[in-house]
């Protein structure tokens, strides 16, 4: 295609919901209109942005590994996430013409093993499985949050990253606990978008868990929007998909409020969620942890709180180098589990302790964490979310 065709397909397929670069000064959006677009493009750099912070922080590399980008839209994200060198991007929008779009785009800026499918939750049968699925800005257009997480979870090898607009309490950046309810939703008419639902963070944790998801990680960004009492604010949620729990344990969720005009949504939208966990939000207090992964710092720290503490059996976060040199410190009968991020660990023992998830641990009782892990920054940024409970953390 040369650039004056490029130019006539652009013209043809707008208006374009987000910003692409086809060729030099040659954009989606024309640049003198892209103060108009100012929300959707920062937001594609946030986006962008804390996606490589999240595959750094999860030691994510793209090479041989395969992505479903669900809710592609345009195919913006797919096709930024396919240069950035994941081995095949499968983008599905439920909008024939984000996908026609989609499509112009990757044979414009010829970028292989890139294919786009139009269509919902079903075409996921037709799908092959991926190691990393991306679901953005999805989860509050469903009226079946719960078939698409579980087909997503089908699909998805190691990690799901979704991000949906969430009801919180407060504005503020400190305190990004939402809606105390466990389970709560609001469904509601946007002006132009249709019937939309909004979450409580708590509510999609549920959801997640339910689908066989186990949350570890989030981000709440700081933007927000006053509705009825509360405040709608994106948040991000990085998910494994290696939990064991399954979607029998859970409850219904309640609905907060609906305004969505004449008649009952609930059975228009045949709603199908009947099941979700509720769970108290404590926070955990991480005020007086020891950040530094010094061993020196680490063993002083520990062993003061072990003598302070004698009664109190812990989790030891970690089963690398760090804890190898701190191992002799331990008595082993106060260990109850080991707790790892790295699934190939789990299932087996050291020393007769059994090597756990997160959340198999979560269920397990323990009243501390000892962390020995040079991920510690990010192992305390997932323990307030995985443990719901009180748990120690010195
Ligand atoms: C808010 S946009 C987000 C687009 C893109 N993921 C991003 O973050 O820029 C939501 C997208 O999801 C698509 N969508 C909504 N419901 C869907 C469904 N049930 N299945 C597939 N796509 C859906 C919409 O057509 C739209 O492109």
């Amino acid at each position: 295609m040369d650039r004056a065709e490029i130019e006539r397909e652009i013209e043809r397929l707008s208006p374009w919901p987000r910003l692409v670069q086809l060729a030099d000064k040659l954009y989606t959006i024309p640049q003198q209109e892209w103060n108009k677009h100012s929300n959707a493009i920062s937001h594609q750099h946030f986006v962008t942005q804390l996606l490589r912070d999240v595959f750094d922080d999860f030691d994510i590399t793209p090479d041989e590994k395969t992505l479903l980008d669900y809710g592609c839209n345009c195919g913006w994200l797919s096709m930024s996430l396919r240069r950035f060198g994941f081995e095949h991007v499968t983008g599905v929008d439920v909008s024939e013409r984000w996908i026609e779009q989609a499509n112009f785009l990757a044979s414009a800026c010829k970028l292989d093993r890139l294919h786009f499918i139009h269509g919902g939750e079903e075409v996921l049968d037709t799908v092959p499985q991926v190691d990393i699925t991306c679901c953005l800005g999805v989860l509050n257009h469903t009226c079946s949050p719960v078939l698409l997480l579980e087909k997503l979870r089908e699909k998805t090898k190691t990690k799901l990253i979704l991000d949906c607009n969430c009801l919180v309490k407060e504005n503020s950046v400190e305190v990004e606990e939402g809606a105390n309810d466990a389970g709560t939703i609001a469904a509601h008419f946007r002006k132009g978008r249709g019937l939309v639902f909004d979450y409580s963070k708590q509510a999609v944790r549920n959801l997640l868990l339910s689908a066989g998801f186990e949350t570890v990680y989030e981000r709440v960004l700081p933007v927000s929007l006053p509705r009825k009492g509360y405040y709608i604010r994106r948040v991000f949620f990085v998910a494994n998909c290696d939990t064991k729990t399954n979607s029998s344990d859970a409850l219904q969720l309640d609905i907060l409020y609906n305004d969505i005009g004449p008649g009952s949504y609930v059975q228009d939208a045949t709603f199908p969620i009947e099941k979700c966990i509720p769970r108290k939000n404590t926070m955990v207090d991480t005020r007086n942890v020891q950040l530094s992964t010094q061993p020196e710092h680490l063993r002083k720290a520990y062993l003061d709180f072990m003598k302070r503490n004698p009664d109190k059996r812990f989790y030891i976060w970690g089963t690398g180098s760090l804890y190898t040199s701190l191992q002799e410190i331990f008595p082993r009968d106060r260990i109850l589990a080991f707790i790892e991020n790295d699934t190939s660990k789990v299932g087996h023992k050291i020393e007769g302790i059994p090597v756990v998830t997160p959340i198999e641990a979560s269920r397990m009782g323990g009243e501390a964490i000892l962390v020995a892990s040079h991920a510690k920054k990010k192992i305390l940024k997932q323990i307030p979310y995985v443990f719901q409970g009180k748990v120690q953390i010195p």
